[in-house]
């Protein structure tokens, strides 16, 4: 962050939300190393581990991977769905491209909830992501009578789409970490700083600053043992 922190919060992520972005997250890192593991891992494990740790290791992915996969394919459309409203493209979106992101030019760059690299993901997953899941549906249950040439074309776009995926959700996770300051701490407590919103999503901000709270009234709702209200949303 540019500025330093107001201190004052206001609350992005709902507790649903939160539990829903991790569920998905967790899901998806074990999709991937499961799935690597069934690709390529008889090339490194097998001859680094022998033939007893390997079959051991390829039936545990096998389990996994297929048991996993129908669930994380529910919770990630539930996901889509109730994020939806807040990746509608934008005119703004473009010109946030333009800039890429802010780093051509001078200035920050329009914003609402998501920004505009946060939309491309979220259409990513809307689309490839949904054709790995649909594509592993067909892999999961071949007692449907579909025929050898559905399975192996359901395999190759499973894997493609799969390792595409995976290659950006490295750019996500690292984007989400180390490369914002500011934006992990949202995920996490569901909380960010009016600075951060300010600099980051300065259309969302316009909308919802009248919904901040200070960090002491936060502490007294904590103790007072209210619940959890819902995101800041434009009134
Ligand atoms: C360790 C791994 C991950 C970390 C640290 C992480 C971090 C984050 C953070 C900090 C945000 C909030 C950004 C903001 O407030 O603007 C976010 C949003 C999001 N994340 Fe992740 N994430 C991870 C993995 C994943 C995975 C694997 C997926 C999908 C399969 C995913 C899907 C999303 C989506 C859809 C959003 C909302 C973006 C939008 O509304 O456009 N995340 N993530």
């Amino acid at each position: 962050m540019e500025e330093p922190r107001t201190g004052r919060k206001l609350l992005r992520w709902s507790l649903l939300m939160r539990a829903l972005h991790w569920t998905v997250a967790t899901l998806f890192i074990t999709l991937a190393l499961t799935g690597l593991n069934l690709l390529l891992g008889k090339f490194v494990f097998r001859t680094l581990f022998g033939d007893a740790v390997w079959a051991w290791m390829i039936a545990a992915s096998k389990v996994l991977h297929n048991y996993l996969g129908p669930i994380f394919g529910v919770l990630l459309v539930i996901m889509l769905v109730s994020l939806i409203k807040e990746n509608i493209p934008k005119k703004h979106d473009w010109v946030w491209f333009k800039k890429g992101g802010g780093m051509i030019g001078k200035g920050h760059v329009d914003a609402g909830f998501a920004n505009g690299g946060e939309k491309a993901w979220y259409w990513l997953l809307a689309s490839v992501g949904i054709l790995v899941v649909a594509s592993g549906f067909v892999l999961d249950f071949p007692n449907f009578d579909q025929g050898r040439d559905t399975m192996q074309w359901a395999n190759i776009i499973h894997a493609v789409g799969a390792l595409g995926l995976t290659a950006v959700s490295l750019g996500h996770i690292y984007i989400g970490t180390l490369g914002t300051e500011g934006a992990l701490e949202g995920m996490t407590t569901g909380y960010v700083d009016e600075t951060w919103a300010k600099e980051h999503h300065n259309l969302w901000y316009e909308a919802v600053k009248d919904q901040t709270v200070s960090e002491e009234e936060l502490a007294a709702r904590k103790a007072g043992g209210s619940g959890e209200p819902s995101a800041a949303k434009p009134s």
